[in-house]
């Protein structure tokens, strides 16, 4: 780096002792902090090659001034009196940066950090922000579980692998603007109650579960290769206005969506369910054409539109207490449209495809039914969900 021939003999003219060492540790290594002077020790060190860990014997904070890049992992736990960790100088984590149950920690100062192999942060309960002001953009992979953070200012990514945020209780904002792509599994669940998620540049994913969320706006995605989930929701509806495809899309307890809007919805590779949505009384879908799984539809509902249905492999299930028409299915189940079960009923009692209740209002659901529906969701069976598989299984017992 050219900027180095000016800035050593700067420091060795101001006596630093190690200037010219600019390489710390070693690969495969672990280097031990149990106090700030095991961290002023790497101060020369533009770089330390393998692993830093923070022990749990450490105290108060801890600074790495000077360290440039860890090619390793920087790692704490259970580091109970460490208030502060920092490192003004550090640009890359090659590794993880990994941090958990530090009950004191309140200041992480990485200013110029940019890249990390990925973050895992874990019992943080006093962490209420994170400062990196530059941005972590680039990262494998995030969980950040059992934090104080309110916010997540300073993650600035463009493409993330699997991206975790659980029981994070004051997170009230997730808004991560530049966000295009999730290759791996999104899972937002028991954050703070009014919790507002702006994706507004997301195009692609494979998996996205929300879970205990007041609102998500996802105006970009078009296509995921996964589950789109939403679960114990709070919003009145949701709108994915350029969603195209997707595997399986499910909703089940969303006490008050009275609203699904997926106007572009062509195709699913896996199934539809939709469960124990209270106030959803239209279920529409105007332009959803080929479902791979099944359709299992139950609730208080009085109307379903599927104008432009034109082939269900896996089966169709729709039981409401609500009065709705069957004789549109009716016909799509003569003409051989709805392959699979075929069940459309009004009753008191809505039971989905795996025997669980369907609607929080109906009376009472018959216990062996549910445990032996349970048993066979419960298979693992890769990239294809329960309705999906229930679907083909009901279809090989016909
Ligand atoms: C670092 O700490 C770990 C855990 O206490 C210990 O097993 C290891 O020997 C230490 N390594 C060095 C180089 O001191
Ligand atoms: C934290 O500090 C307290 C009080 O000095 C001490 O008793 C305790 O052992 C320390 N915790 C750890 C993990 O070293
Ligand atoms: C998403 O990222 C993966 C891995 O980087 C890449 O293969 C894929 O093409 C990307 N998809 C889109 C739509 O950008
Ligand atoms: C929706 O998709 C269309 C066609 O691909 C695209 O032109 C438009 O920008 C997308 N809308 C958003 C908000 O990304
Ligand atoms: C989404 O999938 C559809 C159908 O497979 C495809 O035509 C479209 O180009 C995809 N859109 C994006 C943004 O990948
Ligand atoms: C992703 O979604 C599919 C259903 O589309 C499911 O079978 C799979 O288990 C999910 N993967 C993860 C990691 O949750
Ligand atoms: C969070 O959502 C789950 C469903 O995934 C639900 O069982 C739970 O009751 C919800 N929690 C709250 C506090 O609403
Ligand atoms: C969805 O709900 C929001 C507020 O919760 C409202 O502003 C918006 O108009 C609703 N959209 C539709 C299509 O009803
Ligand atoms: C059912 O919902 C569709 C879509 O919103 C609507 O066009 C249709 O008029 C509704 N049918 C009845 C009987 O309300
Ligand atoms: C159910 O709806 C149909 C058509 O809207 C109507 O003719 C019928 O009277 C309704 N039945 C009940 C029990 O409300
Ligand atoms: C359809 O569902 C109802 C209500 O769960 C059930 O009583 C009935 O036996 C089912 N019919 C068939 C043909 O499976």
């Amino acid at each position: 780096m050219a900027f180095s021939k000016y800035i050593v003999p700067a420091l060795m003219a101001s006596g630093a002792a190690y200037a010219s060492s600019s390489s710390c540790g070693k690969s495969g290594s672990v280097t031990n902090i149990t106090a700030q002077a095991d961290a002023d020790a790497l101060s020369s060190c533009t770089t330390v090659e393998g692993d830093v860990a923070i022990l749990s014997q450490a105290a108060n904070g801890i600074t790495f001034n000077g360290v440039q890049e860890i090619t390793g992992s920087l790692t704490a736990a259970g580091a109970t009196n460490v208030t502060l960790i920092a490192a003004p100088d550090l640009t890359s984590i090659g590794n993880e940066f990994s941090l958990s149950s530090i009950i004191l920690l309140t200041t992480l100062n990485f200013p110029e950090l940019t890249s990390v192999g990925s973050i895992n942060f874990q019992a943080l309960p006093n962490l209420q922000a994170l400062t990196f002001t530059k941005g972590v953009s680039k990262a494998g992979s995030v969980s950040i579980t059992n934090t104080g953070l309110t916010s997540l200012s300073g993650i600035e990514l463009t493409s993330v692998g699997d991206f975790d945020l659980t029981a994070n209780t004051a997170l009230s904002t997730i808004n991560v603007n530049d966000i295009k792509n999730i290759t791996g599994t999104l899972i937002i669940s028991a954050n703070k109650n009014s919790l507002s998620i702006e994706f507004p540049n997301l195009v692609s994913a494979q998996n996205l579960t929300f879970r205990n969320t007041s609102s998500i706006s996802v105006p970009s995605l078009a296509n995921l290769t996964g589950e789109l989930g939403l679960f114990g929701n709070y919003f009145s509806n949701f709108s994915a206005p350029n969603l195209t495809t997707c595997a399986d899309l499910d909703f089940d307890g969303n006490a008050d969506l009275t609203e699904i809007n997926l106007p572009l919805l062509s195709s699913l590779t896996g199934g539809l369910a939709i469960s124990n949505n209270d106030k959803l009384d239209t279920i529409s879908f105007p332009k959803l054409s080929k479902v791979q799984g099944a359709i299992d539809l139950t609730g208080d509902y009085t109307n379903v539109s599927l104008p432009a249905l034109t082939e269900v492999k896996g089966g169709f299930n729709a039981e409401s207490t609500g009065n709705f028409s069957c004789s549109a299915f009716d016909s799509l189940r003569s003409n051989n449209v709805i392959q699979g079960t075929y069940n459309c009923t009004q009753t008191s009692n809505p039971t989905t495809m795996d025997g669980g209740s369907g609607s929080s209002s109906s009376t009472s659901s018959s216990a062996s039914h549910t445990s032996s529906g349970a048993a066979v969701a419960n298979m693992a069976v890769p990239s294809m969900g329960v309705t999906a598989v229930l679907g083909a299984l009901l279809s090989l017992l016909m």
